[in-house]
């Protein structure tokens, strides 16, 4: 039986948040996912890719020549975020790091895919007073895409984490794209969190009673979080997970760090994912980490109109609806 293909790359993998994502939402629409391209410059990224989905990643983009890549139909970037995020030094796009999204636009224009999704953090939508996604924006759209951007809420795509994030999506059709409605409910913290956990994930015993000492939870199972004045809140579910956050930035029930298999299922890896690389590696892997669930539901929506195959009459009704109207 014939089934469609897509090609994709991969840029910035990391562990492959927008793989699994898109991978899931290929197979429950009978398409084939084909990744013809991947790069991530950080060695613990491409071994934990390489376990998964049994190809290595290429490293540093920066080093690599747009036209030694294969032609694809859909382009994934997870573009590094320090330059942009609250953490890092705010210099944005005059940052070196920035001109990262520059590799991204000159990759756009020599392969010319159907569609791409870009994320970011939501940091990015105010950053130099709107300038700095404006001139993002911008770029793409003169590389000949319409492009549509939202920040987004894992919390509302079913993971019990709150993790907001802007998704630029961009094709080249003028088609009438619209981000996905959220979906309650999240799946509850007891579905996350595991039975039997090692001692060593623990937080010490004075650390636990300063906690407990200082706030009362209103929820059980609960992630308590504290901030960088020192003031804990709890909630039924995590607060955005960090790469470089401090150990005891989140403690569940105040009494222990997440286990790495907590921390990849608040991202919505499956459990199948091999966590091949040490608690450390694995905590900025899931921190640095794209929302799966939050990813699949943009791809879902996006799908229609990149897959050949699949029922094109409500694309085209939309498409009369906005170009044919009178
Ligand atoms: C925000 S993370 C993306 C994570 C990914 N979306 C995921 O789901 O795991 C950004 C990634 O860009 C990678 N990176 C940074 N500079 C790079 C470069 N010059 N070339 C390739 N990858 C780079 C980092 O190692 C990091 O894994």
């Amino acid at each position: 039986m014939y089934q469609e293909k897509l090609t994709f790359i991969d840029l910035f993998c990391g562990i492959g948040g927008f793989r699994v994502a898109f991978e899931e939402a290929c197979y429950e629409n009978d398409i084939v996912p084909k990744c013809v391209f991947s790069s991530d410059i950080d060695k613990f990224a491409q071994d934990s890719y390489e376990e998964n989905f049994g190809e290595r990643p290429y490293g540093d983009i920066t080093k690599i020549n747009e036209e030694d890549i294969p032609d694809h139909d859909i382009l994934f970037a997870g573009f590094p975020c320090q330059p942009f995020s609250i953490i890092g030094q705010m210099k944005g796009l005059s940052d070196t790091r920035g001109t990262l999204f520059f590799d991204i636009a000159r990759i756009l224009k020599a392969k010319q895919p159907k569609a791409f999704i870009l994320e970011n953090v939501k940091q990015l939508v105010g950053h130099d007073k709107g300038k700095t996604l404006k001139v993002i924006l911008k770029s793409l759209k003169e590389l000949g895409y319409h492009v549509n951007y939202s920040v987004l809420n894992a919390l509302d795509y079913g993971l019990p984490q709150k993790r907001e994030r802007v998704v630029i999506v961009g094709h080249r059709e003028p088609i009438m794209f619209t981000f996905p409605n959220p979906e309650k409910p999240y799946k509850p913290l007891s579905e996350i969190l595991e039975k039997n956990v090692n001692k060593k994930y623990f937080a010490s015993d004075y650390i636990q009673e300063k906690r407990k000492n200082s706030h009362k939870s209103s929820y059980y199972p609960s992630i308590w979080h504290e901030n960088k004045s020192g003031n804990i809140c709890s909630y039924p579910y995590s607060c955005a997970l960090r790469a470089g956050a401090s150990y005891n930035y989140l403690l569940v029930n105040g009494e222990r760090r997440l286990t790495p298999r907590e921390m990849f299922r608040l991202q919505g890896f499956p459990d199948t994912y091999r966590i091949v690389v040490s608690d450390g590696q694995a905590r900025k892997q899931a921190g640095n980490a794209v929302p799966v669930n939050m990813i699949k539901a943009v791809a879902l929506k996006l799908l229609p109109y990149v897959a050949i195959g699949m029922d094109q009459t409500a694309v085209l009704r939309e498409y009369d609806l906005r170009f044919n109207a009178s």
